[in-house]
């Protein structure tokens, strides 16, 4: 099997000043981090230049969202070429709120991703099943269909990370059990093996995001296909550096 390396992105969603995410990234920048983790701090859009200018270059910055065109009349809407131009490599799509409060399609999710990849972004693709659709038994069917619509717009799967985001565990404090995270990872990565490759299937990081904590992440860790971590409100806090860490 392939080596993937292990992910872990913060997702500071619409927080911070630039005092509070400068002392955050001064804490970032002071801490042992393990040097086989790739980590990615994803920042409110009008913070993604600050952000980039303060954090040690061996942490990336990704923006939050972008928009399907390069540039026009689209007020309130930033380019991947503009992410580009901030310095920051990656950007966030299809995260729940996006789809749930901001009522973003599959087929918006997917021109996104199609658009970001053209313009060498790498893309962490989230996708995820409300509470509602796990008590009906629909997981699998949710989550099938919203990477079948990812998978479609990929053209260069090693710029992309597939992040399995449960809508239940989103900030509420019930994590996925690590059983019921490695159940999906590993569904997905059937599913990539027989609709892809098994290329891509080995070499995809699929990571989980969904209350994880300094508490929690080390046993989600262990999980064979978990390869990593979409962190919210633990990402700003000290205890990130311990997810960070959570293969250490
Ligand atoms: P929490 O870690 O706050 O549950 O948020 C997860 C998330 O949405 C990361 O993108």
């Amino acid at each position: 099997m392939a080596l993937r390396r292990f992910l872990v992105g913060g997702n500071w969603k619409m927080n911070g000043t630039k005092e509070s995410l400068g002392e955050l990234i001064l804490n970032l920048n002071t801490s042992d981090l393990q040097e086989e983790t790739e980590v990615v701090c994803a920042a409110p859009f009008i913070y993604l230049d600050f952000a980039r200018s303060c954090l040690d270059p061996r942490i990336s910055v990704a923006a939050q969202n972008c928009y399907k065109e390069s540039k026009g009349a689209f007020t309130g809407e930033i380019s991947p070429a503009m992410i580009k131009d901030c310095g920051a490599d990656w950007v966030v799509l299809g995260h729940s709120e996006r789809r749930h409060v901001f009522g973003e399609s599959e087929e918006l999710v997917g021109q996104k991703v199609a658009h970001a990849l053209e313009h060498d972004l790498g893309v962490i693709a989230c996708i995820g099943e409300k509470l509602e659709e796990r008590e009906a038994g629909t997981t699998d069917d949710v989550v099938f269909t919203q990477t079948q619509i990812i998978a479609e717009n990929v053209n260069d799967w090693g710029k992309v990370v597939l992040a399995y985001e449960p809508v239940w565990a989103i900030g509420t404090g019930m994590t996925a059990t690590p059983e019921q995270a490695q159940e999906v990872h590993e569904k997905l990565r059937l599913w990539l093996r027989a609709n892809v490759s098994d290329d891509v299937a080995d070499s995809v990081r699929i990571i989980y995001g969904g209350s994880v904590t300094g508490a929690n992440c080390r046993e989600l860790a262990s999980q064979a296909d978990v390869d990593g971590f979409l962190v919210g409100g633990a990402s700003l806090k000290p205890e990130f550096v311990d997810i960070i860490n959570a293969r250490a």
